[in-house]
């Protein structure tokens, strides 16, 4: 296991590419599954779990190859419908493969995904909306078993406590997509993510009609065929760059950026005291001369401000010149960075789904431990911040999610190492067990 020790205080200045956004890919390599004909998938970031889904893709009989530049090209001729444990409990989003595998075997076994640091992330919508499309639906030996002989278009509402669900809208649309007669999907998510996974079925010969906003009408087809498929940018990957610009006091440049998936997290970001120039495919971010503002945030579904982009606001929030609230919506319980932000400094409290900062922070270096993906962005973001250095452990949860994020920020002018465990003080080991997230 590696560790990361970060030196802070340097302002990052420079230009950054924008990568493919991971969580348009891992939909977009199941949805691949909907077909027996070449997937070629374009821009795929190089992350940990897109390797993992490519590894339970080749599992289940598809052939999976990386062609270079970011393309993959994936063939799913004959497939098998038994996704098991041993892989699945690497990563939540391989339940993202109920929907292809039902729609294309009228069968499937994939098993529950476990535990999760960042919330309890249950999946009884996704399975709502198996059953509304006449499925049987049964939970056996730790898995979900899945009969569709008898698939029927139907009515579908995917709202639940927290907002609509965004992979659960994706396992609807996958399903529907080849479901006989006509599927509305009422209450869906409408996050980039999925626009950007209707438009590669569409590319396979689905028919989805957006009637609006969350509601989706789709016409089932008998097949559907390959495709040449671009994925969208990042734009958690975006945004925790801005971060980066103002948190250091310099200014960055994002390119193959597209702001228009970002208009929450631009407007919060504005009031919290980041300039931004916007020019065709280019984002520039930096401190406004004014400095920080403090910042109130509620994070909710698209366009809502991504809870993908709350830690790392919180990062933010420590050094604003006053008291900020950030409030989680999504994950209620979203907040296992706060306890690693206050040990470098942050007078910080939890009340409720609500993060309370001081403000006024003057963070300095310490040991801290990441939990899952975007607490270890906060963590970096703060460690940038820092006076001295910062140790960050369990950095394989960035690796997940962000690519090449310590040689990108290198580039800016950051001085971030990426060393072996062995070389953090003996005093900062530990033991604890791990979870999966994301
Ligand atoms: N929910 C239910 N029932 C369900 C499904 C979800 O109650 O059947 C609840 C969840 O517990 C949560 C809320 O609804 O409170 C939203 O969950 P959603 O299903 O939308 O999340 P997801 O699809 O599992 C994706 C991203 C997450 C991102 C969320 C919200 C992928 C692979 N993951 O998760 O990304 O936070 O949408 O935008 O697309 C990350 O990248 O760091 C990450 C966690």
């Amino acid at each position: 296991m590696e560790v990361f020790r970060i030196r802070g205080g340097i302002p990052l200045r420079g230009e950054v590419r924008a990568s493919g956004s991971k969580n348009a890919t891992l939909p977009a390599f199941a949805a691949a599954l909907l077909t027996s004909e070449p997937c070629v998938i374009e821009n795929v970031p190089n992350l940990s779990d897109v390797r993992f889904m490519a590894e339970i893709l080749r599992h289940l009989g598809a052939e999976v190859e990386e062609l270079g530049s970011g393309s993959w090209r994936i063939t799913a001729g004959e497939i098998s419908s038994k996704a098991p444990y041993e892989l699945v409990r690497k990563m939540r989003a391989s339940v993202c493969l109920l929907g292809p595998l039902i729609a294309r075997l009228g069968k499937a076994r994939v098993a529950l995904p476990g535990g999760c640091v960042i919330g309890q992330r249950p999946i009884d919508l996704h399975l709502k909306a198996f059953s509304s499309l006449g499925c049987e639906v049964k939970v056996k030996e730790g898995d979900i078993v899945v009969d569709a002989k008898r698939l029927k278009g139907s009515a579908v509402f995917l709202g639940g406590r927290h907002g609509s669900t965004v992979t659960g809208t994706a396992n609807a649309i996958m399903t529907a997509v080849l479901t006989p007669g006509i599927t509305k999907l009422e209450s869906a998510a409408c996050e980039p993510e999925i626009a950007d996974l209707c438009r590669m079925l569409l590319a396979m010969g689905a028919r989805i009609e957006n009637t609006g906003g969350h509601h989706l009408t789709i016409y089932g087809v008998q097949s559907l065929g390959g495709c040449r498929h671009r994925i969208i940018a990042d734009r958690i990957e975006i945004g925790t760059y801005c971060i980066a610009a103002a948190i250091t006091g310099g200014d960055i440049t994002v390119t193959e950026a597209d702001s228009s998936h970002l208009g929450a997290f631009l407007d919060k970001m504005k009031d919290a005291g980041i300039t931004f120039e916007e020019h065709q495919d280019q984002i520039k971010a930096s401190l406004a001369s004014s400095g920080l503002n403090p910042i109130e945030l509620t994070t909710l579904p698209y366009p809502g401000y991504p809870t993908d982009l709350q830690a790392q606001a919180c990062a933010l929030a420590c050094l604003a010149p006053g008291p900020s609230i950030v409030t989680e919506r999504v994950y209620p319980n979203r907040f296992m960075h706060v306890p690693e932000l206050s040990r470098m400094g942050a007078e910080v409290a939890i009340e409720g789904s609500s993060a309370i900062f001081k403000g006024h922070a003057r963070l300095s270096g310490a040991p801290v431990m990441a939990s899952d993906l975007r607490a270890s962005a906060a963590l970096i973001l703060a460690a940038l911040a820092a006076k001295g250095d910062t140790w960050i452990q369990r950095i394989y949860h960035l690796d997940r999610g962000y690519e090449t994020f310590d040689e990108k920020l290198r580039s800016l002018g950051a001085e971030i190492e990426r060393l072996p465990a062995e070389a953090l003080p003996k005093d900062f080991q530990s033991n604890s067990p791990k979870l999966a997230s994301n």
